[in-house]
């Protein structure tokens, strides 16, 4: 199946809720479909700026594209069961909750606390998704690519992906070049509960469940309730969760400025260097829940900044840059967009 649409509408396409339009659509169902499409787009389209999407949960378009949006629709889920682990070879286009909620069902472990992240498998592999002190890079496996200049297969190992906190290869040195076809994931059929992060025994006990007693479908069922709970529904209002990334500090810069800040909270990363929660620094500056123009920083998570109602993506990177001067101004950290911009800035 090769779906082809021109001047396409690709607001249900970007949680953002932004009415961008393409100038091409591409939808393919298969990696055959795939390697059609690439021939195409060198012997049809030339020169055409390309941008692969997933489900449109970390993107935010600043205009029209005037390019070809490619769209996986390859799905399907391959399970292979071996001694203590699963493998499973997952279609890019599948929905990652769907995956998740499935997992969960068979007693393939090792996902739960990524449940209710929104978008595909595809993307989830290219972006690092991470939440509650675990990350995509902890169960994949291997990445099938195709090579949109070539048409040619390649599967990268774990190893070669350059994961990274919310980064990838696919995100950085080789970004736009290939094409995710599926991600092979090892599960474990053991559950060995990921509880670390802080909140999940707090939610656990405030359900009447102990943390050692808690199964694989109670972890699933607090972090959605948490999510739910600080994160605004994409369907209810725009918005692509995470604006921003964390910033990572040296500890000598966290310890300076926490002579001045004692509340401002921070995570290890490594002996050197420290997170700190950007929600916290936006707060600090009085962003929380604040307006600019059709954009706000969400009232619940000041991470997240929301769309509230006909925004353009100018208006929230308006909002963005807003944001970042006066985080900039008072602590002297810059912050960088989890989201991915697209459309230049001019
Ligand atoms: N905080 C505030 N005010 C806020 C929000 C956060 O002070 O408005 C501070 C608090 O100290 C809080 C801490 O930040 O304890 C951490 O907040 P939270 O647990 O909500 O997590 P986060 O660091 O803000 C990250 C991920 C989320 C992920 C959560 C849970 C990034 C960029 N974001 O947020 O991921 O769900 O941890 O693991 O790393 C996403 O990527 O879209 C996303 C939602």
């Amino acid at each position: 199946m090769i779906r082809l649409e021109q001047d396409f509408s690709l607001l249900p396409y970007n949680t953002f809720g932004i009415a961008a339009r393409a100038a091409r659509f591409v939808e393919y169902g298969t990696v055959d479909d795939l390697r059609q499409v690439v021939r195409m787009l060198r012997d049809d389209l030339p020169g055409l700026p390309v941008l692969h999407i997933g489900g449109g949960s970390n993107l935010l378009f600043l205009s029209d594209f005037d390019g070809v949006v490619l769209h996986s629709a390859i799905g399907g889920v391959e399970c292979r069961v071996s001694g203590r682990e699963a493998l499973l070879r997952v279609g890019a286009a599948v929905v990652w909750d769907d995956f998740v909620a499935r997992c969960v069902e068979q007693g393939f472990h090792g996902v739960e606390n990524l449940s209710l992240i929104p978008g595909e498998v595809g993307a989830a592999a290219v972006q690092n998704i991470g939440a509650y002190g675990v990350e995509a890079k902890d169960v994949i496996e291997a990445v099938e690519t195709v090579d949109l200049q070539t048409g040619e297969s390649r599967t990268f190992g774990v190893e070669e992906c350059g994961y990274a906190y919310r980064d990838s290869v696919f995100k950085g040195r080789l970004r736009g070049r290939y094409a995710v076809t599926h991600v092979c994931f090892r599960l474990s059929r053991q559950f060995v509960p990921r509880l670390d992060y802080g909140g999940l025994r707090e939610a656990l006990r405030a359900e009447g469940i102990r943390p050692e007693d808690a199964t694989a479908r109670d972890l699933r069922r607090v972090v959605t309730a948490i999510r739910q709970a600080k994160l605004p529904d994409p369907k209810v209002q725009g918005n692509a969760g995470s604006f921003f990334k964390n910033p990572v500090v040296d500890r000598a810069v966290y310890d300076r400025l926490k002579a001045d800040f004692p509340a401002m909270p921070c995570y290890e990363v490594d002996a050197r260097r420290v997170k700190v929660p950007a929600g916290w620094l936006i707060e600090q500056c009085g962003w929380k829940g604040r307006p600019l123009g059709r954009a706000a920083v969400h009232d619940r998570q000041a991470l997240v900044l929301v769309n509230r109602g006909g925004a353009t993506g100018r208006e929230i990177l308006e909002l963005c840059e807003a944001v970042q001067a006066d985080v900039r101004a008072r602590f002297g950290i810059e912050l960088s967009p989890e989201v991915n911009i697209i459309g230049g800035k001019q």
